[in-house]
């Protein structure tokens, strides 16, 4: 096949962990007669600077004609002082609208030689594969009014049924291909939102009689996910719940540095690490980059229907880490520490490998 690429490395560690995918995309590309075409754009701070804008037209244009789109990371504390519209992360935000991918897929697995890296007990952690669904285009992030008089500020969350009964088809139909449970979170107990959140899934459910609903509020589940990780499955949550969550899923996987995402329901695929542009480790070779050769791996997936590549690249990830490779966040001593690169590296010589074929 013959798709183009849209690459937006943005702010920090963006650009170190894109070329680690690009290489695996390159590989992939060449090992199975695939033209990926990659063009790269600016998003967030770099943006800012060339362009004025965090989200610039070229930028705009690029995805618009692009097959997927695959962000590196927005965001540094120098534009702290901007005004909340024209900060990078607004970028990111009015991307994600732009293209109208409403579901973000966000996988928390727990490699087992990870187990002992999680700050949560390895037999708490061990055998963990969670599939977070994040509602992402609406909610607090976008609700108006949203505004700040002096001393007062507001902002809004607003959900239509709607737009709670897409995302949760997503989440009911991700939890046919795995183990048919789903976990709706909300706060019911207290918000309009969030009741009106909770009976949407629950119609939405009836279509899916093979797959079990469970609620929680999020208070909940944000401690049964360190108590008992192992209980959930698909996890489907609004667009704020579901930030902070994925972020606590990052502790049991080991490493935020760790986790792949996948927005999903527009007409362009649109994947990105979860773990942000970590100004504090930017150019210092010390990035994980397996979170974005994940996104590559969901991309392949979701957006190229090739789920043999997609997997192909996850059981290289999975290699990697079993043959000890490990960047500075997920390093433990015994282990072999290996720059961004250097792990880009194995990734693809596993990729290149019969290796690739053994099953985990
Ligand atoms: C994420 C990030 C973004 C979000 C920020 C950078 C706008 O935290 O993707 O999880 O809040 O969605
Ligand atoms: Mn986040």
């Amino acid at each position: 096949m013959k798709a183009q690429i849209a690459f937006l490395p943005g702010d920090g560690v963006g650009p170190e962990v894109l070329a680690q995918a690009r290489r695996v995309l390159e590989t992939i590309g060449r090992m199975f007669n695939h033209t990926f075409d990659i063009v790269e754009g600016d998003i967030g701070g770099v943006a800012i600077d060339r362009y004025d804008s965090p989200l610039p037209k070229p930028t705009i244009e690029l995805v618009q004609k692009s097959n997927a789109v695959l962000l590196g990371a927005v965001g540094d504390k120098k534009y702290d002082v901007l005004p909340a519209a024209k900060k990078p992360e607004r970028g990111l935000l009015d991307l994600r609208t732009l293209l109208g991918n409403y579901a973000n897929l966000r996988p928390v697995f727990v490699f087992d030689p990870l187990a002992d890296s999680s700050t949560v007990r390895a037999e708490v952690v061990r055998g963990v594969d969670i599939m977070f669904v994040r509602e992402l285009l609406g909610g607090i992030y976008f609700g108006t009014p949203r505004m700040r008089e002096g001393n007062r500020a507001v902002d809004t969350e607003v959900y239509t049924v709607e737009e709670v009964r897409r995302v949760s088809r997503v989440a009911f139909e991700l939890a046919r291909t795995r183990r048919k449970h789903v976990t709706s979170v909300d706060k019911a107990n207290v918000l309009e939102t969030s009741i009106l959140w909770r009976q949407t899934v629950a119609e939405v459910a009836k279509d899916y009689p093979d797959v079990t609903l469970a609620n929680l509020y999020v208070d909940n589940c944000a401690m049964q996910l360190i108590i008992k990780p192992k209980q959930f499955d698909v996890v489907v949550t609004n667009n704020l719940f579901g930030d902070i969550l994925s972020d606590e899923g990052g502790v049991l996987a080991g490493s935020l540095g760790m986790l792949p995402s996948a927005s999903i329901g527009g007409p362009v695929g649109f994947y990105e690490p979860v773990h942000g542009s970590a100004p504090d480790i930017a150019g210092m070779g010390k990035a994980n980059p397996i979170g974005a050769i994940g996104s590559v791996a969901m991309m392949l997936e979701h957006s190229f229907k090739l789920p043999e590549l997609g997997s192909r690249v996850q059981r290289a990830i999975s290699r990697a880490i079993d043959k000890g490779y490990r960047t500075a966040d997920i390093f433990s001593p015994g282990q072999t520490l290996v720059s961004t690169t250097q792990m880009g590296d194995a990734i693809c010589k596993l990729i290149e490998s019969s290796d690739a074929n053994y099953a985990t």
